[in-house]
């Protein structure tokens, strides 16, 4: 099931997320309803929180030559024991801020652990865009956002137009609670 993806500014993407005490059944359909809505949007990654649900669980899926298999990962409780000193700078978006990209540096690579929804602990170290992309969605579970690495002013430009585009969307008949869908 595709879900509505929050847009900002709202306070369910600034909050702090709670770990994850117990893989259930309600869990794994968030996984695969979160995996859905990331893939329609399309996006390559998408946290808990931007469908609303304030838990530290991201999704991606950052393959992107054409014909290559899919390889949708779901992390649980993600964590990053490592980072290189490289750093390495990338145009990130988000999708909850339609249309708006930014170029931010980051780690080259993290080496990252988490709990896979089969219960098993999980390591691995991500390079290039899987790079950036888990750091991202990883932010999103502290209640950062790529916008907030920029300066004040071009943060505060973005903001108002997404502010606006919700003004609009709510005034189109759009469900009016920030949702970008259903
Ligand atoms: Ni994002």
């Amino acid at each position: 099931m595709i879900r509505p993806i929050l847009i900002h500014p709202d306070p369910r993407l600034k909050r702090l997320c709670d770990p994850i005490a117990e893989i259930t059944p309600d869990l794994a359909r968030l996984a695969d309803d979160m995996l859905e809505t990331m893939y329609a949007a399309p996006g390559v990654g998408l946290a808990a929180p931007q469908v609303g649900v304030t838990k530290r669980m991201l999704v991606m899926d950052c393959v992107k030559e054409p014909g290559a298999a899919a390889r949708p990962m779901v992390l649980v409780n993600p964590v990053v024991t490592w980072a290189s000193e490289d750093v390495s700078i990338y145009e990130e978006g988000c999708l909850s801020i339609p249309d708006q990209y930014a170029e931010i540096e980051r780690p080259a690579e993290v080496r990252v652990r988490w709990t896979g929804l089969d219960g098993t602990e999980q390591e691995e170290q991500f390079a290039g865009l899987w790079s950036t992309c888990v750091q991202h969605e990883i932010d999103h579970l502290e209640g950062k956002m790529f916008i907030d690495y920029l300066r004040p002013l071009r943060r505060q430009m973005i903001t108002r137009k997404m502010e606006k585009l919700k003004r609009d969307r709510a005034r189109d008949g759009a469900s009016g609670d920030g949702a970008l869908r259903g």
